[in-house]
C-alpha cells in the first residue's frame, strides 16, 4: 500500500454559539439529535479519523447531510475544525500561517466544484489558466500550458469559447482542466459529476480514470453514489451523522458491510459487474483448469469457468502466479444478492 498523504486526526466539527462547550457531551457520545435540541448545536463530524493514501482515489460516501462537504472543507482548512488535526504530507495545516495556507491552497490542492465555479467572463482558456497567473505565470504563458490540459480533456478548439456556450459535461471538464493545470498533487472533487446526466457522467468517470493512470494524483472524491464510488475508489469511507460508519477496500466492504445503513447501500449493486474473483477465492488451492486475473469480475470469470472441464479455474497475480482457485458454485454464489433477513447479520463485521 502507498504512503498517507492526508492524515485525518479525531477530527471534530460542531456548528453553533459556544462549539467548544459542547465537545465534551459530544466526546461522551450525545447523539446529533440531543445535541440539537436540548444545546442548539449541530455535530457535523465527530471523531474523524482516516488516512488518505498517496496515489489513490479515497471517495468519502454518505447521504444527505452526513458531512461529506463539510470534511472535504477541513482539508484546505475552510472552515476550521473543533478539535482535532490535519496533517497534509506531514505539515500541520491548522498550525500554517496566513502566508503558508495561502501558498498550500495555490500549490498543493485544486478542487473541482459541482456547479462548475467556472468565470462566466472569462473563456475556457482564461479560466484554465487563471490558477496559473495566482501563481506568477505571465497571462500569455498560462494560456499556453491550459492548451495542453483542455487537450487531455477533450477540449481543444474550445479555447475562446465562454463557458455558457458549452454544456454541462463540457464546462466539468474545463473545471477539471483547471484543477490539473496548477499542477497539484492534491485533487479535492465535491459531487463533481452530479450534476451530470448519467451518460456525461460515465464519460467524465472514465475521463478521470484515464487521467489518473498516467498522474497519480491524491483524489478526494465525494459521491451520494455507490456504483460511482465502486468504479473510481481505491478506497471508500462511508460517513453517517457526521461519524465514520466503515472505511477500506471497496471490495471488502460489499462483503463484509459494517451494518443496517451500510447494507442498505450495497444490497442493489450488480455484484457481478463489481467483485472481483480475489474477493470470494479459495486461497493458495491450485486446480485443474484454466487461469484468471485476480481482478477479473464474477461476471466475466463465470464464463471462464463454466467453459472450464472441471468447472474450476487458478486465479493468478499480475506475476501470474496462482494465488488461489474459484469454482463455478462459488461465482454463482457470489452474484446472488445477500438475503434481507435475519441471516444477512452474519455477513456483518
Ligand atoms: N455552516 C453551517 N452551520 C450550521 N450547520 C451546518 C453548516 N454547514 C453544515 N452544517 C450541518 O452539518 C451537517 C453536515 O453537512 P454537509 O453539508 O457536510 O453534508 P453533506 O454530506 O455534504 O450533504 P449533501 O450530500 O447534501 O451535500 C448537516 O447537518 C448540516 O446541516
Ligand atoms: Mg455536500
Amino acid at each position: 500500500m502507498s504512503n498517507t498523504k492526508i492524515s485525518i486526526e479525531n477530527l471534530y466539527k460542531i456548528f453553533g454559539k459556544n462549539p467548544q462547550s459542547v465537545l465534551p457531551m459530544v466526546q461522551e457520545g450525545m447523539p446529533k439529535q440531543e445535541l440539537l435540541e436540548e444545546h442548539g448545536h449541530v455535530l457535523g463530524l465527530k471523531d474523524i479519523n482516516i488516512d488518505i493514501p498517496d496515489r489513490a482515489v479515497t471517495v468519502i460516501m454518505g447521504l444527505s447531510g452526513s458531512g461529506k462537504s463539510t470534511l472535504i472543507r477541513h482539508i484546505n482548512r475552510l472552515i476550521e475544525p473543533t478539535a482535532g488535526r490535519m496533517i497534509v504530507d506531514g505539515d500541520d495545516v491548522l498550525s500554517m500561517t496566513k502566508k503558508e495556507l495561502i501558498n498550500f491552497r495555490r500549490y498543493k490542492l485544486s478542487m473541482v466544484f459541482q456547479k462548475f465555479g467556472l468565470h462566466v467572463h472569462r473563456t475556457v482558456a482564461g479560466n484554465v489558466a487563471y490558477g496559473l497567473t495566482m501563481q506568477g505565470m505571465s497571462l500569455k504563458k498560462a494560456k499556453a500550458q491550459s492548451h495542453k490540459w483542455l487537450e487531455r480533456v477533450g477540449l481543444a478548439g474550445f479555447e475562446g469559447h465562454f463557458p455558457s456556450q458549452l454544456s454541462g459535461g463540457m464546462q466539468q471538464r474545463v473545471g477539471l482542466a483547471r484543477a490539473l493545470a496548477t499542477d497539484a498533487d492534491i485533487l479535492l472533487m465535491d459531487e463533481a459529476f452530479s450534476a451530470l446526466d448519467p451518460l456525461i457522467r460515465t464519460d467524465m468517470q472514465d475521463v478521470l480514470l484515464d487521467l489518473q493512470t498516467e498522474l497519480h494524483k491524491t483524489i478526494v472524491f465525494i459521491t451520494h453514489d455507490l456504483d460511482e464510488a465502486l468504479r473510481i475508489g481505491d478506497k471508500i469511507a462511508v460517513l453517517r451523522d457526521g461519524a465514520v460508519i466503515q472505511q477500506g477496500d471497496p471490495q471488502d466492504i460489499i462483503m463484509h458491510p459494517a451494518d443496517d445503513y451500510i447494507f442498505d447501500f450495497v444490497k442493489d449493486i450488480n455484484r457481478g459487474r463489481v467483485l472481483q474473483v480475489k474477493t470470494i477465492m479459495d486461497v493458495g488451492v491450485a486446480v485443474d483448469g484454466p487461469d484468471i486475473p485476480a481482478e477479473v469480475v464474477l461476471e466475466e470469470a463465470l464464463q471462464i469457468a463454466a467453459g472450464s472441464a472441471t468447472r474450476a479455474a487458478n486465479v493468478v497475480n499480475r506475476d501470474n502466479q496462482v494465488v488461489g482457485s474459484i469454482n463455478l458454485d462459488q461465482i454463482v454464489a457470489g452474484l446472488a444478492r445477500p438475503a434481507d433477513g435475519a441471516e444477512k447479520e452474519s455477513m456483518y463485521r
